[in-house]
C-alpha cells in the first residue's frame, strides 16, 4: 500500500491469547497489518499459526471464553472495533465487513432457510421488507451462480453440497455490499475443482464491488493468485510481508523461502520431491521470546532472548531481522 493511502483497516500491536491447560497464553505476538480500500491481502503460514486468531481478533468473532485480546487495536476507517460498544460493532460488522468461513456447514443455521439468512442482514441493515430482501437474496444466489436459486432459496443447508453451500457464504458476505471481506480459508473444505470455482467467483464479486479482502490461506498458491500484498506468519508473529510480486520475487526470511519450496510449481519436473519444512510449528506455551524460527530450526537464536527487530528492506517490504533467517547483506 502506498503509504500516503489511508489504510480501511489497520492492525496494530495486535495480542490476542487463548486459555488452555498451560494457562492463557499469547497466540498471536505484536501483529501489525493494514489493508487499503479494494486491496486484496493475503495471510499465509502453517496451520497454529495464528492467522484465524488475528483475523477473527480483527472483528471480535474469537471463540468465546477462551479467546481474549490482550493488547492492539484493529481501526476500521480509523475507528477501534476492538473498543467499540457491541451494538455499534454490529452494525459495522453486519454491513460493512463481511466474513466467510472456513466451514459453511458451522457457520449457517440448520433450521432456518437459505433464502431467509441471506435477507436477514438486508433487512437488519439496510432497512429492506421481507419482500424486497427475499428477491435481493434470489438474485444474490443468482450471483453466486446457484443453479435454480428461487427453489434453493426455500432450502436449507444441509441439502446442498459444500461449494453449494460456500457459495451462500459468499452471497450472505456480500449481501450488503460490505467495503471489507474477510475469506478464513474459504475453500481448504473443498475439493480441487470446486476450489479454483469458488476462488473465481470470489475474484469476480470482489472487481465487481471493489471489496477489499483479507484472505487467510495456509496454501501459497491461493495466496499468489489473489493477493496484492501477503503477510506471512509463523509462530504468533509476522515474520514478513511485501507486495505479492516483492515477496515471491525476493523472499528474505528463511522461513517464507521455506514455505516457498515446500510449494508445488508447474515448472517443476515430474516426480520432484517437494522439501518440507523440519520439525513443527511450537505450541503457544513452547514459544520463545527470541526469534521462533531459529528455535524451530534448533539452532541458537543469534540474538538471545531479543525479539528480532521489523525493519523495511525495500520499499514496503518488511522483515523480521534475524540475522541467522535472513541474508543480512543484502539489507544494506
Ligand atoms: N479455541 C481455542 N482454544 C485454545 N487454543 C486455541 C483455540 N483456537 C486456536 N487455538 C490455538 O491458537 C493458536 C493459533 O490458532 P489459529 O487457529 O489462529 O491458527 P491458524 O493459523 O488459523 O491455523 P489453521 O491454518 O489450522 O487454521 C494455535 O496454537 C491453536 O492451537
Ligand atoms: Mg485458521
Amino acid at each position: 500500500m502506498n503509504a500516503l493511502t489511508s489504510p480501511l483497516l489497520e492492525i496494530r500491536e495486535l495480542t490476542t491469547a487463548f486459555a488452555g491447560e498451560h494457562g492463557t497464553l499469547p497466540v498471536v505476538d505484536g501483529v501489525n497489518l493494514r489493508l487499503a480500500p479494494g486491496e486484496c491481502v493475503g495471510i499465509v503460514g502453517e496451520s497454529g499459526c495464528g492467522k484465524s486468531a488475528v483475523a477473527m481478533s480483527a472483528v471480535r468473532l474469537l471463540p468465546r471464553p477462551s479467546g481474549r485480546i490482550l493488547a492492539g487495536q484493529a481501526l476500521f476507517r480509523g475507528q477501534d472495533l476492538l473498543a467499540l460498544p457491541s451494538r455499534q460493532l454490529n452494525s459495522i460488522r453486519g454491513a460493512h465487513i463481511g466474513v466467510i468461513f472456513q466451514e459453511a456447514l458451522q457457520a449457517l443455521n440448520p433450521v432456518q432457510r437459505i433464502g431467509q439468512q441471506i435477507a436477514e442482514p438486508l433487512m437488519l441493515h439496510l432497512g429492506m421488507s421481507e419482500e424486497e430482501a427475499l428477491q435481493r437474496a434470489r438474485e444474490l444466489l443468482e450471483a453466486v451462480r446457484i443453479p435454480a436459486p428461487a427453489l434453493r432459496a426455500r432450502e436449507y443447508p444441509h441439502s446442498l453440497s459444500g461449494g453449494m453451500r460456500q457459495r451462500v457464504m459468499i452471497a450472505i458476505a456480500l449481501a450488503c455490499r460490505p467495503d471489507l471481506i474477510i475469506a478464513d480459508e474459504p475453500t481448504t473444505a473443498l475439493d480441487t475443482t470446486v476450489q479454483q470455482q469458488v476462488l473465481a467467483l470470489l475474484r469476480e464479486q470482489r472487481r465487481e464491488s471493489g471489496a477489499a479482502t483479507l484472505l487467510i490461506s495456509h496454501h501459497l498458491g491461493v495466496i499468489a493468485q489473489n493477493c496484492d500484498v501477503v503477510y506471512v506468519m509463523y509462530a504468533g508473529r509476522v515474520v514478513e510481508c511485501a507486495p505479492a510480486g516483492e515477496l515471491f520475487a525476493h523472499p528474505r526470511h528463511a522461513y517464507t523461502r521455506a514455505l516457498l519450496a515446500a510449494t508445488i510449481r508447474p515448472d517443476m519436473p515430474h516426480h520432484s520431491l517437494l522439501p518440507g519444512i523440519p520439525g513443527n510449528v511450537p505450541a503457544p506455551h513452547e514459544y520463545a521470546t527470541g526469534c521462533r524460527f531459529c528455535q524451530r530450526m534448533g539452532r541458537p537464536a543469534p540474538l538471545g532472548p531479543q525479539r528480532p527487530p521489523c525493519e523495511e528492506v525495500a520499499p514496503e517490504h518488511f522483515v523480521e531481522l534475524c540475522p541467522a533467517c535472513c541474508d543480512m547483506e543484502m539489507t544494506d
